[in-house]
């Protein structure tokens, strides 16, 4: 995790530094620092414990003035958030500092020997090794700062994205990247880079995206010249990003997450443009139709994604198995990487990632890669490193999810999945016209139901205040909407610090039935389904046991409407897409529980959007 960023031009670096630096708070914010080279060519570097505004508020009255600067705002991995711990790291001498988001497997091995040469450390981060590292290569042979980085990545094991400035130079930047993402945003004269290609959309839309391997020399004024490790020239592609500024500002609402739940029924109409025609209800996915034979021929499809991704994987399973008829399996991408997992020719791999950065995901494309799986991506970062490794995908287009806890990206992702059901259902001939029809035109109506729900959950502030108290929520759904149960309590656990645990409402009585009482409020997904009589008496069980009820139901559902403590009411949709509104109470049930206990719930503590470490 972990955000950086980098200027070199004729502009002043801090300021844009410090801009791009808050818009990636969502990959860390517990230290941040930069590093600047100054009019007299040393190197001024100042870092902090704490958030960018910390760092802001650090800097105010230093002299800062410099036309070339890194940055980087952290989640710690190796080493507790303080003061030393921040990078940037300067090398034993103060030649050189760098910024690094990853982790370097081998740093004992590599500080030990340094230490050996008589390096002492500052800090107990691993990046203050590897800068350590490209010094004493740079000294020991003499050679230039470009040279000396790609001797010592040769050296390391594991995941980096680093830029490197040195004293006395003050017009270039050695940056490079293995497994962590590196955008180099090229202007007239200048550059920039940064973890994510949004952070600095003020100032270019004109992207180069490293690859892995890839060290790339920056420097004001003259052509970007991309190498591999072996010095060997790269092709230096040139990607044009469209996004707007407004999409990265918070427009008016206290928070990012609460605008980015606001935003669903917009971001729904993102989603399936130009995929589902409103007169003929055809789905086009061009990923799925220009690999026909893959998914036609395909004895398994296999699901891997982390965290909400996962949850949204689950529904896709439902999906895929009732309208294609294809077994489905969804993993754990963390757990699938590691055991050996059997993968067949005619397995369809799916990943499923909103950032396109979850290492743990990244690593389990490249394993189904390496068994010759088709891999198809479903990601919303454009340009995003697992987007770039599958063969094909589909982009949910939800536009920049800054939240930590993530909202609009699941609704995407269950959308999509919905039209690849559609799509690869009709080319098997597995799912009926009518239906076909049917779930088309429920996609192409979920603005509206989306904006429904939205307003179905007005009271949901006022009603959110009662349940502070509690300590442990239990969620419960059945079918399409167990996978929205899981997906609801980790919206409470993440941001409101509030226990909560989902569950397939019929498992209540195989043991947590136990936990019930007057304490634990549990909350059930109970729309008008064809589970809908058996969760009910789910609910039954509950009550009788003096457990307090928070039911969402279908409009007009009168029984519950006696029977459970607290309704909040959904308008209904095809029962496939019934997660995608279902879920818009659970995230404002989460937001507003954790906003009244005071949480900040654009960033949760521990916490970090995008996971690039394992
Ligand atoms: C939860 C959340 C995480 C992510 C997970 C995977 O709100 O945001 O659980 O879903 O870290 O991230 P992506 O989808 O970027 O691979």
């Amino acid at each position: 995790m972990c955000g950086i960023v980098g200027y070199v031009g004729h502009r002043q670096a801090c300021p844009i530094i410090i801009k791009g630096l808050h818009r990636l708070e969502y990959r860390g914010y517990d230290s941040a620092g930069v590093a600047i080279v100054d009019q007299s060519g040393e190197i001024g570097l100042y870092k902090c414990k704490g958030k960018v505004s910390d760092l802001e508020r650090f800097l105010d009255g230093k002299a800062t003035e410099s036309t070339i600067g890194i940055g980087h705002t952290r989640w710690a991995t190796h080493g507790a958030p303080n003061d030393a711990n921040a990078h940037p790291h300067f090398s034993s001498s103060g030649r050189l500092a760098l910024i690094h988001n990853g982790i370097i497997e081998n740093f004992r091995v590599l500080k030990d020997a340094l230490k050996s040469h008589g390096y002492e450390f500052r800090s107990s981060t691993d990046s203050e090794v590897l800068v350590n590292l490209i010094e004493y290569i740079q000294d020991t042979n003499g050679c230039s700062l470009e040279e000396a980085v790609r001797m010592a990545l040769r050296q390391v094991v594991g995941a980096y994205a680093i830029a490197v400035i040195e004293r006395g130079v003050s017009d270039r930047i050695i940056a490079a990247r293995e497994s962590s993402p590196m955008a180099i945003g090229i202007g007239e004269g200048e550059y920039f880079l940064s973890s994510d290609a949004s952070s600095i959309i003020d100032y270019t839309h004109n992207f180069v995206y490293l690859n892995d391997g890839e060290v790339a020399v920056i420097e004001k004024g003259k052509p970007l010249q991309i190498k591999n490790l072996s010095g060997e020239m790269s092709h230096v592609d040139i990607q044009k990003l469209e996004l707007s500024i407004s999409q990265l500002e918070k427009g008016g609402y206290p928070h990012f997450m609460l605008k980015e739940i606001h935003e669903q029924p917009d971001t729904i109409v993102d989603c399936i443009r130009g995929r589902v025609n409103p007169d003929t209800k055809e789905v086009i996915l061009s990923g799925v139709l220009d690999n026909q034979d893959k998914f036609l021929k395909a004895g398994r499809i296999i699901f891997v994604a982390c965290g909400t991704s996962w949850h949204a994987s689950l529904i896709g399973e439902h999906l895929i198995e009732n309208l294609c008829r294809i077994p489905v399996e969804v993993e754990y991408a963390s757990e699938f990487r590691y055991r050996n997992p059997i993968i067949r020719k005619d397995d369809v791999v799916i990943a499923v990632s909103q950032s396109g950065e979850t290492a743990d995901t990244l690593a389990a494309v490249e394993i189904a890669r390496r068994e010759g799986a088709f891999v198809y991506g479903i990601c919303n970062v454009i340009g995003s490193s697992i987007a770039r490794a599958t063969a094909s995908g589909t982009y949910i287009h939800v536009g920049p999810e800054i939240g930590v806890a993530s909202t609009k990206a699941f609704t995407g992702q269950v959308t999509v999945m919905a039209m690849l059901a559609l799509v690869i259902g009709k080319l098997r001939g597995t799912i009926e016209e009518e239906k076909y029809h049917k779930v088309a035109q429920a996609l192409l109506d979920l603005p509206d139901t989306l904006r429904k729900a939205l307003d179905c959950s007005k009271n949901l502030e006022n009603f959110a205040k009662i349940f502070t108290y509690a300590h442990n929520f239990i969620y419960l759904g059945r079918g399409y909407n167990y996978p929205t149960a899981l997906e609801g309590a980790l919206k409470l656990k993440e941001i409101s610090y509030i226990h909560a645990e989902g569950l397939p409402a019929a498992e209540m009585k195989h043991g947590p039935i136990a936990l019930i009482d007057a304490e634990m409020p549990t909350v059930v997904i109970a729309t008008l389904d064809r589970t809908y009589e058996k969760t009910v008496s789910n609910i039954e069980e509950i009550k009788a046991r003096g457990g307090k009820i928070i039911a969402v139901i279908s409009q007009g559902d009168t029984q519950l409407r006696k029977r459970a403590d607290y309704c909040i009411e959904v308008p209904s949709t095809e029962e496939c897409l019934m997660p995608i509104v279902s879920i818009i109470p659970l995230q404002l049930l989460a937001y507003y529980v954790a906003t009244c206990k005071g949480r900040n719930v654009d960033q949760p503590r521990n916490l970090a959007k995008s996971v690039t470490v394992e």
